[in-house]
């Protein structure tokens, strides 16, 4: 049996003080009752130090959502992993689809910053998913499978990565994937991993759904068998309907 994962990406939201005061409230309002449920939060690179002091102690991990592929050196504006396991990250976010649609990244250097998180100790949530266009066009299954091959090629070892399927088009907009259709591609990707990596490693697996989840959608997606818990955006900007989506996980 799989543990659900849930994770509340607050992407570039939030001052530190107001991380700290957001990390006050899901810490309030998940109380002790998410058991079934692992749980993180990511705010951004400035907040994690003052939203981990927050969380220290709970069981509330701390999550970065992207890192870069080495140590330290000449790459302004970038923030190591090894700088993030310093700092007390559990996990990265790698290759959400804002990095792959605003900041340039491409399979390959998705998979180099993969390779750097996990030799560094990190876990990964590796994020794959299909733009409007990609889908109207029916290459859904083509554009998932090469963004999985290619983020793990060279990787023999997965069970430290969580793979996150987020179709861009259900991304902040209101417009959720049905369970139906977020199972489709849940299980498409599960067969990928079994092909590359066997069954047991592809039964271990946790794969979440990201995209529009919300306490009112987050019980019927959670309840298909291949999604194991979601990566949550907007909703998790309030601690309410964040504990709301952990609940229904925890079930
Ligand atoms: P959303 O974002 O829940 O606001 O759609 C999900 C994500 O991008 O991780």
């Amino acid at each position: 049996m799989r543990r659900k994962i849930v994770v509340g990406n607050w992407k570039m939201n939030n001052t530190i003080a107001e991380s700290e005061i957001l990390a006050s409230e899901v810490l309030a309002a998940l109380g002790e009752n998410f058991s079934g449920c692992e749980v993180g939060i990511a705010p951004t690179f400035l907040a994690l130090e003052a939203a981990g002091r927050v969380i220290d102690g709970s069981e509330i991990q701390l999550v970065a959502q992207n890192c870069h592929y080495e140590n330290d050196g000449a790459y302004t504006g970038e923030v190591s992993a090894r700088m993030l396991n310093a700092a007390g990250c559990a996990s990265v976010i790698i290759g959400h689809s804002e990095r792959r649609q605003y900041f340039g990244e491409t399979n390959a250097t998705v998979n180099l910053r993969v390779k750097k998180a996990l030799s560094e100790g990190l876990n990964v949530i590796l994020c794959v998913g299909e733009t409007l266009a990609e889908r109207e066009s029916g290459v859904t299954d083509a554009v998932v499978s090469s963004q999985v091959h290619e983020g793990l090629t060279g990787i023999s070892d997965i069970s430290s990565i969580v793979i996150a399927y987020e179709p861009v088009w259900a991304i902040g907009t209101g417009k959720t994937a049905s369970s139906a259709q977020a199972e489709e591609v849940h299980f498409l990707i599960r067969t990928i991993i079994t092909e590359l990596y066997g069954d047991i490693a592809a039964e271990a697996l946790r794969i979440q759904y990201g995209g529009s989840v919300k306490p009112s959608n987050a019980a019927e997606l959670f309840a298909m068998p291949n999604i194991d818990g979601g990566l949550i955006g907007g909703a998790s900007l309030n601690a309410t309907d964040f504990a709301a989506i952990v609940k229904a996980a925890s079930h």
